[in-house]
């Protein structure tokens, strides 16, 4: 059900775009299969080769140049591509089932118990979540978005990415207990992630995520300049401040990883190699949580949105526990429609993912994937911080914990 609204108002959207869209046949090497609306397709004169009325989802395949028309026309429009790109060899049964399966979690959700994390461990994480600093989270927004671009397909596109794992060394140099800081290639992309690693000292197979896409698009031109500051050098940076509070406190009962993702803005491209080769290898993440725009307070000053889809009910249930426990932001349910970051990667393989965001898409930021993206009065550090705040909490309850999701 709520996926399938959640696909109804997109698709509104997608139609006022697909009618100012004209989809040549151009030609080119191989075909890329998409994952779209099933109305945005047909309305675009694009022939589904699988549709699945349930999720209102459709596969198709375009050429290479059709795809990145309708990505950059869309990215025109305001912010949503609507459609994702698959893996040519994805199997797309397997992918409609899996989403399926996630989407009845949802309802099954309303009869189970949710998590209740230990009161013991309040005043340590009261402790760690007041040394957030906004004059951190400040200075690496406005360092990340000095790059003239962190876009995946430029000469310089790991430029960034080399210069935060430099500071990620740095900053755990004299760490007392084992840590792996890895820069991860891509088979579909030149750009590399960045993952850190903090060993667990019981539990070092049960893996807590936290993630944040690093890379940044302008839409109409997407090599050009994409400073990128909210769209996600926020989430970047409040996932670094999580490591640094969490680095300065013993050592954890499960391992945490940190992602900065590559390539996020062309389709999840990082993140879903990720989550797949973790899934084959069976990586036991217990749960993910993506930090993707948390510096525009479209709802109001620490007003948290939280994405309803493509995530898991059990984690989002969790969050929403220590949000008024240990910050005390207002929540308010919201959805894309579609896979629109990193969390979806995750959730497509079967793993918990939640991904808390900085209004709802309604009031989101609306200067995303421009050059205006920036740091200016109507950004505001204090809301960034109340997400930063919630990903230290969640980074050392969790993996002080045996919680983990009950479906
Ligand atoms: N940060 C944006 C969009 C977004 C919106 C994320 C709401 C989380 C909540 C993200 O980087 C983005 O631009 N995503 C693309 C989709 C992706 C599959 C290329 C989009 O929405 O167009
Ligand atoms: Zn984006």
């Amino acid at each position: 059900m709520l996926l399938s609204q959640g696909v109804r108002s997109l698709s509104s959207i997608l139609l006022i775009v697909a009618g100012a869209l004209s989809i040549t046949n151009q030609s080119s090497a191989a075909p890329v299969k998409i994952l779209a609306d099933t109305h945005f397709l047909k309305s675009l004169g694009i022939k589904p080769i699988s549709s699945d009325p349930f999720l209102q989802l459709s596969v198709a395949e375009v050429s290479e140049y059709q795809a990145e028309t309708i990505s950059h026309s869309a990215h025109q429009y305001g912010k949503c591509g609507g459609f994702e790109r698959l893996d040519t060899d994805s199997n797309i049964q397997v992918s409609f089932d899996l989403m399926r399966y996630q989407a009845s979690q949802a309802v099954a959700f309303e009869f189970v118990g949710s998590a209740s994390p230990a009161v013991e461990k309040k005043t340590f994480i009261e402790n760690a979540t007041q040394q957030v600093s906004e004059d951190n989270l400040r200075e690496m927004v406005q360092w990340l978005s000095s790059y003239h671009t962190r876009f995946h397909r430029v000469p310089e596109s790991n430029k960034h990415v080399e210069d935060l794992a430099e500071k990620a060394r740095q900053l755990l140099a004299n760490l007392p207990y084992p840590y792996q800081v890895d820069l991860i290639q891509h088979t579909k992309t030149p750009q590399k992630t960045l993952r850190v690693r903090l060993q667990g000292r019981e539990y070092p197979n049960e893996v807590v995520v936290l993630g944040a896409h690093l890379d940044s698009i302008n839409g109409p031109i997407p090599t050009s300049k994409a400073p990128g500051a909210d769209d996600n050098a926020s989430g970047s940076s409040n996932i670094f401040e999580a490591l640094r509070i969490a680095s300065m406190q013993e050592q954890p009962l499960r391992s945490i990883e940190f992602f900065w993702y590559a390539a996020e803005e062309i389709g999840l491209v990082g993140s879903s190699e990720i989550a797949q080769s973790y899934k084959q290898a069976n990586v036991d993440v217990v749960g993910v949580m993506q930090l993707d725009m948390t510096l525009f307070p479209g709802e109001g000053e620490l007003v948290m949105g939280d994405l309803a889809d493509f995530t898991n009910p059990w984690l989002r249930n969790y969050l929403k526990t220590l949000n008024s426990l240990y910050v005390g932001a207002q929540w308010k349910t919201t959805e894309c429609g579609y896979g629109c970051s990193d969390h979806a990667s995750w959730h497509r393989q079967g793993y918990a993912a939640a991904a808390p965001f900085e209004a709802t898409l309604n009031t989101m930021n609306k200067n995303i994937h421009t050059n205006k993206d920036v740091i200016s009065p109507a950004l505001n550090f204090k809301h960034s911080a109340a997400f930063a705040k919630l990903a230290v909490a969640y980074a050392l309850d969790y993996a002080n914990s045996s919680l983990r999701p009950t479906f």
